[in-house]
């Protein structure tokens, strides 16, 4: 689960550009994705157009995915639970069960080599924010699915 503010930039391009890679991979069957913010205002409503336009350049559609909140009992249905920035990863802490068993962290903590360890909040700025936040979404799903099929597939 890919979790930020509202739920309407930087999450569903997570969701969105790794499900796509999920698909490329054939792991749709193994690998379920979902995301969610940590505030409630734009729970229902689809994706910010200019991350909708942002994503479309890249070929993957976000226009389908609603706005949802997260809440305590998606660790218990989500091995990965991971955060855009320290705030939200903060929220998650304290949403968290005591004993969570999977990996509550930083997305980009998987893109070791991008200089960020954050992904900024794009929603008060410009155009160059929402290609960041696709550039640093992208490196970070190759990571990640690098990481989910060596230690949850048992590949390479
Ligand atoms: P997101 O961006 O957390 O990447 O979805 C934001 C969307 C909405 C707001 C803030 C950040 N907002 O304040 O409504």
């Amino acid at each position: 689960m890919f979790v930020c503010l509202g739920n309407i930039c930087r999450s569903p391009t997570a969701h969105g550009l790794f499900a796509a890679k999920v698909e490329q991979a054939g792991l749709s069957g193994h690998i379920q994705v979902r995301s969610g913010g940590t505030g409630g205002w734009h729970v229902g409503d689809p994706p910010d157009e200019r991350s909708v336009r942002v994503a479309l350049e890249r070929g993957i559609d976000l226009s389908h995915l609603r706005a949802s909140q997260v809440s305590s009992r998606d660790f218990h249905s989500c091995d990965y639970m991971l955060a855009m920035d320290a705030a939200n990863l903060a929220d998650l802490r304290r949403m968290a069960p005591p004993a969570y068993p999977g990996v509550l962290d930083l997305f980009l903590t998987f893109a070791a080599d991008s200089g960020y360890r954050e992904v900024p909040d794009p929603y008060y700025g410009g155009e160059d924010g929402f290609q960041l936040v696709v550039d640093l979404i992208e490196a970070a799903s190759d990571g990640l699915l690098q990481h989910i099929r060596r230690h949850q597939l048992g590949q390479g």
